[in-house]
């Protein structure tokens, strides 16, 4: 049984993080989305949330399970006895970062393999951040993301601008 770890902020799960949730299911047999709180990129929305969310939208995708993690991501891919990580990798800009992570992490962890899958190209443009602009500006959101997550990031800004 080959385990794989797809770890993110996910603040918000988009379309473009499902595609690549199903994509992995190609790869592995079972699939852990894993959450990170990460505050340093301060999320708009709380992790409990953004768990929440990410379990609505897979909800119907077999061998697929949500998660948060703290510290350490090898450790806790080590811990669930995970075999390799997951990344969706856009365009070339997002190839630096991408690759000073896999190699830091192979560098913790030299069993750890991370795979890189490219999105349909559909969502090649699409991030959380973008989707977060939208919903800050009113503008339409159910194209890029689950109907749930839509709602939660207008009320979200909604409480914001109360
Ligand atoms: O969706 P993101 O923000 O690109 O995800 C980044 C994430 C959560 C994968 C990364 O910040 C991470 O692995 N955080 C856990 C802490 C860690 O292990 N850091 C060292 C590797 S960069």
């Amino acid at each position: 049984m080959r385990i794989g770890v797809y770890p993110g902020t996910f603040d918000p799960i988009t379309r473009g993080h499902s595609d690549i949730v199903m994509r992995s299911l190609r790869v592995f047999d079972r699939l852990i989305v894993a959450i990170a709180p990460n505050p340093r990129k301060e999320p708009l929305l709380p992790l409990a949330d953004r768990v929440e969310l990410a379990k609505i939208v897979t909800k119907d995708m077999p061998n697929v399970e949500v998660e948060s993690f703290d510290g350490l991501l090898v450790n806790y891919v080590r811990r669930r006895g995970a075999q390799g990580l997951i990344r969706g990798i856009r365009a070339v800009s997002d190839f630096e970062h991408e690759f000073q992570m896999a190699l830091l992490n192979r560098k913790l962890d030299e069993q750890l393999e991370t795979v890189f899958l490219m999105p349909s190209e559909e969502y090649s443009y699409l991030t959380s951040s973008i989707v977060k602009e939208l919903a800050m500006l009113k503008g339409p959101l159910e194209e890029f993301v689950h109907p749930e997550v839509a709602d939660r990031l207008r009320h979200r800004y909604r409480d914001l601008h109360r």
